[in-house]
């Protein structure tokens, strides 16, 4: 720590990303990515755009934000853009928290970082035993509550209408629902945008539209709400997302079809590998995301890590109360899974034999 830093900040807790290892080195399972390209119409759309980098990009996304409208039946000013669902999340932490934030103890660790860094008084509200959340918890909160929906690292999904109901009771209180994973089997929240004002989806292009590497997100709310994230954007960085990624978010948005392609293969892959792990002994959550939360009865979390690790496969240990058993598994190709599963079974045969 330099002895510039505003004191304010000693003991800000960064969040830590999972590991980003050299190409190659892993079967990378640990930051719940896409096993396949992006769609064709992404590559197609690309190229010979590099010489457009002279110019800065739309600053109102335009392009961008017209496809995703278009895609989800939207008005486009219902619509912004971020550099990841990361940096929405952040610019609602930061201005629409006016009295604090509530979120799960378990759930996208990201969450108490923003509310540490932009001083919010902070309710962290347990989950049950079994992980799911009672939304009764919540009822009488005056905080902005923060839904993953479906919740990370668990998987486990709440039904759409249980969160409008709970923002119908509170129309002083706003909701917001982060549906980073809700394309692999759960259902969005996206169909109460137009009647709840106090309802804001987030979205991003990082899993189901395969494009991490571009950093493409969005949220989507009522207009005001969007127009004030709009402020905060317009004093921070204008230019948030680059002139590739605007192109490669527009063409990603217009192909619904390789979406649910992609999001199907992903979703049979991670049923067929529940069941064979949980043949080998695996404890698992109901997961409606690209990921499995798992543990096993005989085998430490941190130890299913690093034997898996030592195996040529790379998942992702958090560690922390209530959750040091378990490691999270993103779900990937068929031949990744097969090797996946190949590895699970040789390290419980050499520690059960
Ligand atoms: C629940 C949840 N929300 C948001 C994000 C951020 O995603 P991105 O910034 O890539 O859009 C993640 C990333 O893993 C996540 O798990």
């Amino acid at each position: 720590m330099s002895r510039f830093l505003d004191p304010r900040l000693n003991n800000l807790m960064p969040y830590t990303p999972g590991e980003q290892p050299q190409a190659g080195k892993f079967i990378k399972l640990n930051t719940n990515e896409s096993p396949y390209p992006p769609s064709p119409m992404v590559i197609e759309a690309l190229k010979g755009k590099a010489q457009t980098l002279r110019l800065y990009p739309d600053p109102e996304c335009r392009e961008l934000r017209g496809a995703i409208a278009g895609s989800y039946g939207l008005d486009i000013n219902q619509v912004i853009c971020g550099n990841g669902s990361d940096e929405l999340l952040a610019f609602i932490f930061q201005a629409l928290c006016p009295k604090g934030a509530a979120f799960a103890d378990i759930t996208y660790g990201f969450y108490k970082v923003w509310a540490q860094l932009y001083g919010l008084n902070t309710k962290v509200i347990p989950l049950r035993n079994d992980f799911t959340i009672c939304l009764d918890d919540y009822r009488a909160l005056d905080e902005t509550l923060f839904f993953a929906n479906p919740n990370a690292p668990t998987g486990i999904a709440l039904g759409p209408r249980d969160i409008a109901a709970l923002a119908q009771e509170r129309p002083d209180r706003l909701i917001v629902v982060d549906e980073a994973y809700v394309d692999f089997g759960a259902e969005s929240c996206m169909q109460f945008v137009d009647e709840l004002e106090n309802l804001l989806v987030v979205h991003t292009f990082s899993k189901s539209r395969n494009l991490a590497g571009g950093r493409v997100a969005f949220a989507a709310g009522n207009r005001e709400l969007i127009a004030d994230l709009n402020r905060i954007r317009f004093s921070f960085n204008p230019y948030n997302i680059s002139r590739l990624s605007q192109i490669a978010g527009a063409a990603a948005a217009a192909d619904r079809q390789y979406l649910t392609q992609c999001s199907s293969k992903i979703i049979a892959a991670r049923e067929r590998t529940a069941g064979e792990i949980r043949a080998l002994g695996f404890e698992m959550t109901d997961s409606r995301a690209n990921f499995l939360f798992v543990r096993h009865p005989g085998l430490k979390g941190a130890e299913i890590y690093s034997k898996l690790r030592e195996r040529g496969v790379l998942v992702r240990y958090f560690g922390g109360e209530r959750i040091e058993d378990y490691v999270r598994i993103s779900v990937g190709s068929d031949y990744e899974m097969d090797a996946l599963i190949d590895a699970l079974r040789a390290i419980c045969r050499e520690k059960f034999k």
